[in-house]
């Protein structure tokens, strides 16, 4: 038996740029669970930096935003690399957005959305701003029923630790973040991430492509022609387009800093009275 600390390794299901993904089980209590093991070792005011962000992570309840349960330090007398930072997450196994890139149907997008801006809401609300948003950071559950954000808060944070470049994913990052304006980052940093990560759904392609293109394109350009692959209501890409707008000299404020200003149709609904948003038809709400 293949052990970490309390936890029995089961199999690795996943590897991402810095970390390898487990499936493990806590021996003792017999729940599931997933460990993110980290392949650096951190020193010590990063260590210290992701112990803080990880317990602010922690701290936040949401069924959009995935529990973390533990997080710890692999010790000597494991198969993994000692030393190495692990933090300890429920198990999704419906696999991540990545699998619905450019197949998605408009009610499914929309759902998603809806979702995830609830979920981005309730985290910015507790002062955490996620900084990593992409498809592969959107896990689901078997069924399909719940999507939920991973790796909250933490993407940026490791990447600043390894080096100086940036790292990350390029394709969904933010102006702000792409030019490491740290002081410039906060929700509206997610609501642009989200919005490259709504337009590759949709579309099937990144806004701006990847690696250096999409780079010079976050930074300088607009996004080109948006041509989703199953049809999107006319407001769409006007909300996706506000979303992807550049800061204007180095204030972001050009985008939607408020909930109800990027999704419009999540507002409580009124019964009898109806007006149209960017999204399509939407009850009417009494607040603004
Ligand atoms: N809580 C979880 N439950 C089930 N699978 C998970 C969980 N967290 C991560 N995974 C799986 O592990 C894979 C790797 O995740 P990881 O966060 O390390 O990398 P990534 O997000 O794909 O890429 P990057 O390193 O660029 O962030 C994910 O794509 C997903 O398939
Ligand atoms: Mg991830």
């Amino acid at each position: 038996m293949q052990r970490v600390g309390p936890y029995e390794l089961e199999e690795r299901i996943g590897a991402g740029g810095m970390a390898d993904v487990w499936r493990a089980r806590h021996v003792q209590w017999r729940v599931p669970v997933v460990l993110k093991v980290l392949r650096a070792e951190l020193g010590g005011p990063d260590a210290a930096a992701l112990r803080h962000e990880v317990c602010l992570v922690a701290s936040l309840s949401h069924p959009g935003i995935v529990r973390v349960l533990d997080q710890g330090t692999v010790p000597q007398d494991s198969p993994l690399p000692a030393g190495a930072p692990f933090l300890v997450m429920e198990l999704l196994t419906g696999g991540t957005l990545l699998d619905e890139v450019g197949r998605i149907t408009w009610p499914r997008l929309r759902w998603i959305l809806l979702r995830l801006l609830d979920a981005l809401a309730h985290s910015h609300a507790h002062g955490v701003i996620h900084r990593d948003l992409k498809p592969s950071n959107v896990l689901r559950d078997a069924g399909g029923t719940r999507v939920v954000l991973s790796d909250v808060g933490i993407g940026g944070l490791l990447d600043e630790a390894d080096d100086d470049q940036i790292k990350g994913t390029p394709a969904y990052m933010a102006p702000e973040q792409l030019l490491g304006s740290w002081r410039e980052q906060g929700p509206w940093t997610d609501q642009y991430t989200l919005g490259a990560m709504a337009w590759t759904l949709a579309t099937g392609r990144r806004p701006f492509g990847c690696g250096d293109e999409a780079m010079q394109g976050h930074v300088q350009r607009a996004p080109g022609a948006f041509v989703p692959i199953r049809p999107c209501p006319p407001g769409f890409e006007g909300w996706l387009r506000r979303l992807l707008k550049k800061p204007t000299g180095t204030d972001s404020s050009a985008r939607p800093r408020r909930r109800q200003h990027s999704a419009p149709s999540t507002r409580r609904p009124t019964p009898r009275r109806r007006c149209r948003t960017v999204w399509g038809s939407c009850p009417r709400s009494r607040r603004r």
